[in-house]
C-alpha cells in the first residue's frame, strides 16, 4: 500500500461492528490473528468452488488479504461464525452492483447442522434492522441445494438463474438467484405461534 493509499484508505469499520449472538454461534468481525484458521478452513475446493471470489488453494496471505479488505464501507458488514470460541466459517453482506448481496461459507466438518441457517438469520437480521437495508440478494450454484435450502429457509425467494464467473474454477456457471424484501422479512418476524383454544 502506498502512502497516499494509506491516508485515503476509508477507516476498517470493525469499531462499528456489532457481535451477534444466537443460541449456538458468535458473529463477530474478523481479526488479524484469524488468518490461520480462516486460511484452513477455506482451503477447500468444495468451499472454493461454490463461492464467487474465493481462490484455490487458500493460503495465509489469501485470509490475512481478506481480513485486510473487508469492513469498510457503509452498510457492509462481514463476520466470521465462531462456534465455542472457534472461527468455523465467514457470512457477509456486501454491496454489489445489483444490490446488497448476502454471501456465506463454512468448514466442511461443520456442514449439516444447522450452523449456516442460524448464522445467515442473524446476519439478515443486522442487514435489515441495523444497516436499513431494503432489499438483499443472493445466489447459489444450481449444483448446489444445501446453500440454495439455507437461502429458503431464511425467506429468500427464487428470481431466476444466471451465468456468473467463479474464480476458482476459472470458469461461469448457472447460479440460482435470490431475494428477501424488507416486507416479507418483517412479515416472518412477525408470524407468531397460534395457541389452539379447542
Ligand atoms: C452451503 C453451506 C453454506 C451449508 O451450510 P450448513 O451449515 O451445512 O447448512 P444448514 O445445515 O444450515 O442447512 C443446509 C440445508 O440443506 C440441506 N441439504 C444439504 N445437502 C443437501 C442436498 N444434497 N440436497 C438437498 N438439500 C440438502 C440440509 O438438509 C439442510 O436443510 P434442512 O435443515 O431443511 O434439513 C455449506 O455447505 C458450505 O459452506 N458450502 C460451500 C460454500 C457455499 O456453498 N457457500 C454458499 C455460496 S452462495
Amino acid at each position: 500500500m502506498t502512502l497516499s493509499e494509506q491516508v485515503f484508505a476509508p477507516p476498517r469499520r470493525d469499531d462499528d461492528l456489532p457481535v451477534l449472538a444466537t443460541a449456538r454461534l458468535v458473529l463477530r468481525a474478523p481479526r488479524r490473528g484469524d488468518g490461520k484458521a480462516i486460511a484452513a478452513l477455506a482451503n477447500d475446493r468444495r468451499i472454493a468452488a461454490n463461492t464467487a471470489r474465493i481462490p484455490h488453494p487458500y493460503a495465509i496471505e489469501d485470509a490475512e488479504q481478506f481480513i485486510a479488505a473487508v469492513n469498510k464501507r457503509e452498510g457492509e458488514a462481514c463476520f466470521v461464525i465462531a462456534l465455542d470460541g472457534a472461527v468455523i466459517g465467514v457470512c457477509s453482506v456486501e454491496l454489489r452492483e445489483d444490490g446488497p448481496e448476502i454471501g456465506y461459507w463454512l468448514g466442511v466438518a461443520y456442514w449439516g447442522r444447522g450452523f449456516v441457517t442460524e448464522a445467515v438469520r442473524a446476519l439478515v437480521d443486522h442487514a435489515f434492522s441495523d444497516l436499513e437495508h431494503e432489499t438483499l440478494i443472493s445466489g447459489a450454484r444450481v449444483s448446489n441445494p444445501a446453500s440454495r435450502r439455507v437461502l429458503e429457509k431464511c425467506g429468500f425467494q427464487w428470481t431466476g438463474v444466471r451465468l456468473s464467473r467463479i474464480r476458482a474454477i476459472s470458469s461461469a456457471a448457472p447460479i440460482d438467484r435470490f431475494r428477501l424484501d424488507r416486507g416479507l422479512w418483517a412479515s416472518l418476524k412477525s408470524w407468531g405461534r397460534v395457541i389452539r383454544v379447542t
